[in-house]
């Protein structure tokens, strides 16, 4: 058994607070209708800075935590579905910045599940003795894919960064990671390719639709039911599998750190699996969706608060476009 140690964890949380009110100055919506359906009450824009910046300032302060030389670093892994290059990736970007001179680097896309991957991925390089200490960030700018003429989901999602620098450890850690494929329709942001794209959508049946490039189709798009149902679904199934592979029950499960999309939707899934509502940790309230940096950030929140304890279990939990979906509990 190689399970993981976290030993540093950092965060960044852009200054611009949009809270409901905002949102109800330019959209037929009220602070009423977001929080008993959402569970959010405010979100944070990053106004003025890239998507890297955040992240970079989250990796800066999980190195410092860990009390790390960044060129102890071996590899540098980075989720972002909303990233700022297509390449170089962004992980080559965190390394300039912190000077993680002797890092390999990067990224992964799994969207709102990206960190969960890259914490199993980081976990599967440490197994290898190869790769002893592994940053991993999570940075997600949203904003940027959002149309706010849409009311239905612009009100969902925020901006932030998280951070984590994980080393191998002797204790328990199970995960598993699964994907619907079938349902990608449900939840996606296009590349803008057509003004080069020389072929007509009828010749690419697969891609039907997505190629109108009316202004509205390069922003998020997704059937909010439809993920909602998956959520729970995908929530419920894989802590099931999680809890099976190590033996648990969900007695055993000290602190639940679920993806932020819908209080309702972690209210359901960890009602469903009987866990305690004292036992998940929730900050969509104050952060909305920050997509695969909602786990990191709360992670490092918990941490501030010393509420980690040594040995403690803890289930990961999350969903995202893809559909993606996956779970992971390590003992810390
Ligand atoms: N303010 C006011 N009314 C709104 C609104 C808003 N921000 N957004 C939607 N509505 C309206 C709808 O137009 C609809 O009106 P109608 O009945 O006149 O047609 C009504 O509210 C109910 O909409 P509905 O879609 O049924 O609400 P819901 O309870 O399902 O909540 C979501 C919608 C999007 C909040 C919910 O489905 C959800 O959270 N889905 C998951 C989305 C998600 O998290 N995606 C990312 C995953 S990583």
């Amino acid at each position: 058994m190689v399970g993981i140690d976290i030993i540093g964890t950092g965060s960044y949380i852009p200054e611009f607070i949009a809270d409901n009110e905002k949102f109800s100055n330019f959209l037929d919506t009220s602070d009423e209708w977001i929080t008993t359906r959402t569970g959010i009450k405010e979100r944070r824009i990053m106004t003025d800075k890239p998507n890297y910046y955040m992240g970079i300032k989250a990796a800066e302060k999980a190195i410092g935590d860990a009390k790390i030389d960044p060129k102890s670093i071996d590899l540098i892994l980075v989720s972002s579905c909303s990233p700022d290059f297509f390449y170089p990736s962004m992980s080559c970007l965190v390394q300039k910045a912190v000077g993680a001179d002797n890092a390999a680097c990067f990224d992964v896309n799994s969207a709102c599940t990206g960190f969960i991957s890259a914490l199993d991925i980081a976990q599967k390089y440490l197994l290898t003795n190869q790769y002893n200490t592994i940053l991993i960030v999570a940075t997600e700018r949203l904003s940027n894919h959002l149309d706010y003429t849409d009311r239905s989901m612009c009100i969902l999602f925020g901006d932030a960064a998280g951070a984590a620098v994980v080393k191998k450890s002797d204790k328990p850690y199970y995960s598993m990671l699964g994907a619907s494929g079938d349902e990608f329709k449900a939840l996606y942001c296009k590349v803008d390719y057509k003004a080069n794209c020389p072929f007509h959508e009828d010749e690419m049946p697969f891609y039907n639709g997505l190629f109108d490039t009316e202004s509205k189709k390069r922003y998020l798009q997704s059937d909010g039911h439809a993920v909602y149902k998956f959520a729970v679904n995908a929530m419920n199934n894989a802590v099931r599998k999680v809890m099976e592979m190590g033996g648990y029950t969900i007695d055993d499960i000290d602190l639940v750190i679920p993806h932020q999309a819908n209080l309702r939707i972690i209210a359901k899934a960890t009602d469903m699996l009987g866990i305690d509502n004292s036992k998940v940790y929730t900050n969509i309230q104050r952060f909305g969706n920050v997509s695969s940096a909602c786990i990191p950030v709360a992670l490092d929140e918990l941490k501030r608060e010393g509420r980690l304890r040594n040995g403690m279990k803890v289930c990961f939990v999350g969903f995202g476009a893809g559909l993606t979906y996956g779970a992971i509990i390590a003992e810390i």
